[in-house]
């Protein structure tokens, strides 16, 4: 399969939940030659979310075997801080908490930049995007949910638009990263109203090419 043109902008994610499991090297391999670059990982505990994923032996075992992968690790577990402390040791590049999931949150997203990457605030469709009020200066990312976490392969919630679009004239410099529901025919959208970084699953790991699927989407962004 013809490797992308590298040069192609590092704002789409797969999340390899949506992957087939029973083949993850293969399609890491598949969409990394489709020119990916970062890879998105949700953790999943059963606990703050009705579901199980993976755990932070997966993310080591990713970057022995692929090391210039950079992974985007969004932590849907209660309590957070220890899951950190494992993801960032794995070799996290990027790594978003949401505020429920921990006591502390200042020192939670200050201890992911402590351990060297980069911290984002995940909000749930529903969280205020008051809650970055004063936790702004610990913020490389937002994480803006535009399903109810714990699954892939949902409908995107199309209220969250005008979520995002509030948020780009709050902060016009943050960067926001969208997760859930996102695929061709609301890409474009989404970067209008301020995105950029995309997460996609299903959009992707369900099509025949990722390298057509991912070309067709950054196509989509740069309309
Ligand atoms: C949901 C996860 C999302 C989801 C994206 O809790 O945070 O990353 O896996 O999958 P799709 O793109 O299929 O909605
Ligand atoms: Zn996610």
């Amino acid at each position: 399969m013809p490797s992308r043109d590298a040069a192609m902008p590092d704002v789409i994610f797969p999340s390899l939940l949506a992957a087939n499991s029973l083949k993850l090297g293969e399609e890491i391999t598949a969409v990394s030659h489709a020119g990916i670059r970062t890879l998105h990982l949700d953790i999943m505990d059963n606990h703050y979310v009705p579901n199980l994923s993976f755990g932070p032996h997966v993310a080591q075992h990713i970057k022995q075997q692929f090391p210039k992968l950079l992974l985007d690790v969004h932590l849907m577990v209660s309590p957070v801080d220890a899951m950190i402390e494992a993801f960032a040791e794995a070799g996290a590049t990027r790594i978003s908490i949401h505020p429920e999931t921990t006591q502390h949150l200042d020192r939670s997203l200050a201890r992911i930049q402590a351990l060297g990457c980069q911290a984002g605030l995940a909000l749930n469709p529903s969280t205020s995007l008051d809650t970055l009020r004063w936790c702004i200066h610990r913020l490389d990312f937002v994480l803006i949910m535009t399903v109810n976490p714990g699954f892939g392969n949902q409908k995107f919630i199309p209220d969250m638009l005008s979520k995002i679009k509030i948020l780009r004239q709050t902060y016009p410099t943050l960067p926001i990263t969208v997760d859930g529901g996102v695929s061709d025919k609301n890409i474009a959208a989404l970067h209008q109203a301020g995105v950029t970084q995309f997460v996609v699953g299903s959009a992707i790991f369900k099509t025949k090419d990722y390298l057509e699927t991912i070309t067709h989407m950054h196509q989509q962004i740069e309309k």
